[in-house]
């Protein structure tokens, strides 16, 4: 893919709805490919969104659908997130992502400029972009505490972990943009390819502690089958998680 495509990106509204059940096959079938889970969203949901104006959508020149991301709004407005972020694979690693996002918490800012902007990801492309916007890492009390939000865990595959640890952790990195700290984005963002290299091996080191004691239960379940005649089956988290 040409870096240099270009893109149509949109405030959506009701004339977007037809894209509503691509947006959310594509959102399923990435989540599926990636091992990881996502807080599920219909496409009347995803309609619901773009006729609020609460959404962006990106097409390429020729109105072929790009890509997608809405804002949800936790504790009476208090948070915002910017959530459900997709490009199509054809369009991906082409800069897509950053322009989506970009409109997307500009959106958000004028909507709700007093708002705290966060995300939870595992993704390190999200990393980069948030980074860029003025996110900082936080930790998850930092977040919204609001029980709607943390339902959205539930149908993710990491969701055990989550509870495990009190929701005090997870795979996901949690990001906050403050408006009342004024970060500046250059220097967020400088700090952040600075030191991208040392983020993702915090990320994989994190994530192999949080992972070990289910790993270790797996196994002793796996000997058990295995001493009991059962064939071998695949450990729950084996399956999701190649390193
Ligand atoms: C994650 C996703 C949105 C990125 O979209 P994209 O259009 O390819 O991203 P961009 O081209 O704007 O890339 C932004 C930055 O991330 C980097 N990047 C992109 N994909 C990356 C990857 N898989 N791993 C590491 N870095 C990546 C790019 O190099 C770029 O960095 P740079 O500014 O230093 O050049 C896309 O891969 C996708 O839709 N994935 C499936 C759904 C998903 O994971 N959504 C996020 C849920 S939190």
């Amino acid at each position: 893919m040409e870096k240099e495509q270009q893109f149509q990106i949109l405030i959506a509204n009701e004339s977007h709805q037809d894209f509503a059940q691509i947006i959310c096959d594509e959102m399923e079938s990435s989540a599926m490919a990636r091992g990881t889970g996502i807080a599920k969203r219909s496409p009347d949901y995803i309609k619901a969104k773009m006729r609020e104006g609460k959404a962006v959508i990106a097409f390429t020149q020729d109105n072929i659908w790009a890509g997608f991301c809405y804002i949800e709004t936790w504790s009476h407005g208090e948070y915002v997130a910017n959530s459900g972020l997709i490009v199509a694979p054809a369009f991906r690693k082409s800069g897509l992502a950053k322009q989506i996002k970009k409109k997307i918490f500009n959106l958000s800012r004028k909507q709700y400029p007093e708002a705290k902007i966060f995300g939870l990801t595992t993704g390190l492309a999200v990393m980069k972009i948030n980074s860029e916007l003025g996110y900082e890492p936080v930790t998850y009390s930092e977040l919204t505490q609001d029980e709607a939000f943390w339902a959205g865990c539930k149908s993710c595959v990491n969701y055990e972990i989550l509870t495990s640890k009190e929701r005090k952790n997870c795979m996901c990195t949690a990001m906050l943009y403050d408006p009342k700290d004024h970060y500046e984005p250059e220097e967020t963002a400088q700090d952040f390819k600075q030191h991208s290299k040392l983020y993702e091996r915090f990320m994989k080191i994190k994530q192999w502690s949080l992972l070990k004691p289910f790993l270790r239960k797996d196994k002793e379940k796996d000997k058990e089958k295995t001493t009991n005649g059962a064939a071998k089956p695949k450990s729950f988290f084996h399956q999701f998680f190649v390193w």
